[in-house]
C-alpha cells in the first residue's frame, strides 16, 4: 500500500519515526510530507538526524506566521501532493495545525485517513490542539488511540467506527531511543536526580506573559535546566522578561537529549502533552503547568499533579510532590507501531 504522512512539528518527527520503520518493514510505500511548521534545525533538522527518519519527499517550507494564513498554505501543499502521489492512505499523528491540515486536504479528496493518538481530549476549546484532534477524529477512517480513556471519549462524541486501542506509539520511541547515549548531563553540570526539568510553551502560559512571569518566580532559587521553545524565548525577548537565580536556559534539545534530561531529573515542570508521558515512563515526577490534561491516567495514578501557573501551587508540588506507588504499563507493551500497521494492513 502507499501511504502518505503528514508530519510538521517537532512530537510528530518522534511518532512518525516509529510508525514509518514499521511500515517500510512491512514494504509498503511511504510518502513522507514535511509542512514545515517546525524548521529551525534545533526543532526539525536534529531529529530526523539522531532517530534517522528519511528525509522527506516533500516540504512545503510553510513556517510561521497567523493560523489562518499557515494552515491554507498548508492544505494548497498537501492537496497538490495528494493528487500527484494518490495514495491509499494519509497517516496523520496528534494535534498540531499540521494534523488537520493533512486530514481535512484528505477527506475532500477522499483519501482515508488514519489518525495516530486519536481520542485525546482537554476538554477546553481555548487550545488549537483541541479543535485539530476533535475535528481529525471526526473525518478519520482509523482511529488509533493509546488509552481507554480515548477511546471513550471518541464514543461519547458518537464515534464508534475504525476505532482500535493500540498503545502509544511514543512509548515504543522512548523505549527504543533512550537506550542511545548522551552527555547532555555533563555538558550542562547535572547531576542525575539533582536538579528539575521545566519547559513551558503553551500560548496559554507564554502570550499570557502575567502566568510565565508567575512560573519563573514561583521556581526561584531552584536547580533547573531549560531547554526553552522559539516561541517562549521570542516573548522573553519582546517583552523583557528576565529569569530568576538557578533557571539555566538552553536551546531547544534533541530527542534523546530531552529523554535522558526528563528521565534523570528529581521533577519535570511542564506544560507539554508528551512530556507528562515521558515523565510517566520513566517514574519522574511530573508537575503540569496546566489546567487540565489529556492524560488523565498519569493524574488517577498519583504521578502527575496539575499546578496550572499558580505560584502557591507550584511551590508546594516542587517541595512536597513525591509520588510513590505503581506505574502499570497503560501505554502498551512497546509495540504500538507493529499493531497499527497490521490494523491498517487487515482493513
Ligand atoms: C506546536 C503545536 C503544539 C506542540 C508543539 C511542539 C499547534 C497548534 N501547536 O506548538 O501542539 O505541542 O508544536 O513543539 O500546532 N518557532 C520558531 N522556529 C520553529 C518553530 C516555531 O522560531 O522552528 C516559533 C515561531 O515564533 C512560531 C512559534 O514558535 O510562531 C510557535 O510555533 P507553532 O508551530 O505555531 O506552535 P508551537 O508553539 O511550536
Amino acid at each position: 500500500m502507499k501511504f502518505l504522512t503528514v508530519v510538521g512539528a517537532r512530537p510528530q518527527f518522534v511518532k512518525a519515526s516509529v510508525v514509518s520503520r514499521a511500515l517500510r518493514a512491512r514494504k509498503h510505500e511511504e510518502i513522507l510530507l514535511h509542512t514545515g511548521q517546525h524548521y529551525d534545525d534545533t526543532m526539525s533538522k536534529v531529529f530526523f538526524d539522531i532517530m534517522k527518519i528519511p528525509p522527506p519527499e516533500y516540504n512545503l517550507e510553510v513556517g510561521s506566521g497567523p493560523h489562518g494564513w499557515q494552515k491554507a498554505q498548508m492544505l494548497e501543499g498537501i492537496e497538490k501532493v495528494l493528487l500527484d502521489e494518490k495514495p491509499d492512505w494519509l497517516l496523520v499523528y496528534g494535534d498540531t495545525n499540521s494534523t488537520l491540515a493533512g486530514a481535512l486536504a484528505a477527506a475532500k479528496l477522499h483519501v482515508p485517513i488514519a489518525h495516530v493518538e486519536a481520542g485525546l481530549r482537554s476538554f477546553n476549546l481555548a487550545m488549537p490542539e483541541e479543535i485539530n484532534r476533535k475535528l481529525t477524529d471526526h473525518i478519520s477512517s482509523l482511529l488509533f488511540c493509546p488509552t481507554q480513556a480515548a477511546i471513550d471519549n471518541l464514543k461519547k462524541e458518537g464515534i464508534y467506527q475504525g476505532i482500535h486501542i493500540v498503545g502509544d506509539v511514543m512509548y515504543d520511541a522512548a523505549l527504543e531511543y533512550s537506550q542511545l547515549e548522551t552527555d547532555i548531563l555533563e555538558r550542562n553540570d547535572l547531576e542525575s536526580k539533582d536538579y528539575l526539568m521545566l519547559t513551558v510553551h503553551r500560548p496559554s502560559n507564554t502570550d499570557n506573559t502575567q502566568n510565565l512571569k508567575n512560573i519563573f518566580a514561583a521556581l526561584e532559587g531552584q536547580n533547573i535546566i531549560f531547554p526553552a521553545h522559539p516561541r517562549t524565548v521570542n516573548i522573553m525577548k519582546d517583552r523583557s522578561i528576565q529569569l530568576p537565580e538557578g533557571i539555566q536556559l538552553i536551546k531547544p534539545v534533541n530527542y534523546v537529549e530531552s529523554l535522558a534530561l526528563v528521565k534523570n531529573a528529581s521533577k519535570l515542570l511542564t506544560d507539554s502533552g508528551g512530556m507528562q508521558k515521558e515523565a510517566y515512563f520513566f517514574g519522574t515526577p511530573c508537575i503540569t503547568l496546566r489546567e487540565e490534561t489529556e492524560w488523565v491516567e498519569t493524574i488517577d495514578l498519583g504521578w502527575n499533579v496539575l499546578t496550572g501557573a499558580n505560584p502557591e501551587k507550584i511551590k508546594d508540588a516542587v517541595a512536597n510532590f513525591a509520588p510513590s506507588g505503581e506505574r502499570p504499563e497503560i501505554y502498551g507493551d512497546g509495540k504500538a507501531s507493529q499493531q497499527i500497521v497490521q490494523i491498517i494492513e487487515e482493513f
